[in-house]
């Protein structure tokens, strides 16, 4: 296995530590982490966990810069970021909402931005990342990040920055839209009598097992439902009342147009 280039991460929290975990399998050399929290967990033998970019030991050179801090703080932290920018380093960030041209515009030393938008279940190595690349992007610099960010799972790349706000709907708050179901489908098995860890049991079962067999089958979403739902029988009578006036189409679009909205207005 080629070892992965090193890394300077900012931000190990939930999204950073998961991306750190796939780079890790995936044969990464020492690296730094900075986060205020010095999450020690994550380190291994020859990694660096620092508060603060002030405590990044000055001899050290990534091959890329990851940026999984909340949007919030960048403008904050970037500008002192951009003046220890090693050059041909790309810089990869997760960050919800931040164009390029705002990277660039807190970053004016970087050369080739990446921007990606991840999910939580990269923490297994089962996440969606769509990434965009900036215009100073090198090949050799992209395949460095297309590397980083298929450790997580799998990677689609766009080549229009403007899908990324509908993608952050899609995939990048995806996992919290199947969360709820499971959360509501345990609560309304127990309102039915199941018993509590039963419930919970079916619910999170039924969520996982119904993912793998989308995953592992090569029929489309809408047969795999029609499989399981006989004329006049148990099912079709639950998804009548899920279809009743459009009831989840309409939710699930009004969901998504509302974080897609979101998302631009973060950009701004
Ligand atoms: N979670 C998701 O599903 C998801 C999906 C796609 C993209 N993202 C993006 O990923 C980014 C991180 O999200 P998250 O959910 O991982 O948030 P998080 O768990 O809060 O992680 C952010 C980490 O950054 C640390 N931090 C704060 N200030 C810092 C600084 N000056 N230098 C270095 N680290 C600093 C925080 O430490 P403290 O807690 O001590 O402040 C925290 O550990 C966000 O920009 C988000 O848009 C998240």
């Amino acid at each position: 296995m080629t070892p992965v280039p090193p890394v300077l991460l900012l931000g190990a929290g939930r999204m950073g530590s998961a991306l750190f975990a796939g780079w890790c399998a995936a044969g990464l050399e020492p690296s730094v982490l900075v986060d205020p929290s010095m999450p020690s967990g994550l380190a291994r033998p020859g990694d660096r966990v620092v508060a603060s970019l002030d405590d990044v030991p000055a001899g050290f050179v990534p091959g890329a810069v990851v940026l999984a801090i909340k949007p919030q703080v960048a403008p904050g932290v970037l500008p002192a970021l951009s003046a220890r920018l090693p050059d041909g380093a790309p810089v990869v960030s997760i960050l919800a909402g931040l164009t390029i041209a705002r990277l660039q515009a807190l970053l004016p030393r970087a050369g080739a931005i990446v921007r990606a938008m991840p999910n939580t279940p990269a923490a297994i190595g089962q996440g969606m990342t769509v990434a965009f690349a900036g215009a100073d992007t090198t090949p050799a610099q992209r395949a460095l990040c297309h590397r980083l960010l298929a450790a997580g799972g799998a990677l689609a790349w766009v080549e229009d920055e403007a899908l990324i706000d509908p993608i952050t709907a899609v995939s990048g708050c995806g996992p919290a839209y199947v969360f709820l179901l499971a959360e509501l489908m345990e609560q309304e098995g127990l309102a039915l009598g199941i018993p509590a860890p039963l419930s919970r049991l079916l619910a999170r079962q039924t969520v996982a097992g119904a993912g793998a067999l989308l995953a592992a089958s090569p029929e489309d979403s809408a047969e795999l439902r029609r499989a399981v739902t006989s004329p006049n029988g148990v099912t079709e009578r639950a998804l009548a009342e899920l279809m009743r006036q459009d009831a989840w189409p309409a939710s699930v679009r009004a969901a998504l147009q509302a974080a897609t909205a979101r998302s631009r207005e973060l950009a701004r």
